[in-house]
C-alpha cells in the first residue's frame, strides 16, 4: 500500500487506493485528499480546485510516484510562495506509490498568522472574474 510522509511533522500514513474514501476536496487520491482523510492539516483555500496555491507542497522523495503535472497545475504552482522545481499542488498530485512531501513554512503559518484572506482573492482566476 502506498505511503505518504508529510514533513516537517514527519507523519506517515498508509492507504489503500481502492478503499480510500473521497474527502470531497481535490482530485480523488491526491495528496490533499489523503491528508484530509487522515486529519492532516493541509490548506486548501479554493477547495481543491487548482485555483489557489495554499495546498503547495515540495516533493522530497518519490516524485515519480505522483501523477504528471497538468498545464493548469503548472500555471498555478508557479505563483506559490517559495516555489521550487519539486513543487506540486497537493490537490492535483495523485499518489501512485510512496512519497515524502514537505509542507512549506508559509502554508503552515497561513492560519496562525491570521492570513485567512491573503490568498482568497486568487481563488477565482482573473480570467474567470466578471
Ligand atoms: S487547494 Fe487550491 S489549488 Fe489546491
Amino acid at each position: 500500500m502506498p505511503k505518504v510522509t508529510f514533513l516537517p511533522t514527519n507523519v506517515t500514513v498508509e492507504f489503500d487506493p481502492e478503499t480510500l474514501p473521497y474527502s470531497g476536496h481535490g482530485k480523488p487520491g491526491s495528496l490533499l485528499d489523503i491528508a484530509l482523510n487522515f486529519g492532516i492539516d493541509l490548506e486548501h483555500a479554493c477547495g481543491g480546485n487548482c485555483a489557489c496555491t495554499t495546498c503547495h507542497v515540495i516533493v522530497r522523495q518519490g516524485e515519480e510516484n505522483l501523477s504528471e503535472m497538468e498545464d493548469d497545475e503548472a500555471d498555478k504552482v508557479d505563483e506559490a510562495a517559495g516555489v521550487t522545481i519539486h513543487s506540486r499542488l497537493g490537490c492535483q498530485a495523485v499518489v501512485k506509490g510512496d512519497v515524502v512531501v514537505e509542507v512549506p513554512d508559509w502554508n503552515r503559518n497561513y492560519v496562525s498568522e491570521g492570513g485567512g484572506s491573503i490568498n482568497l482573492g486568487d481563488a477565482i482566476p482573473a480570467e474567470k472574474k466578471g
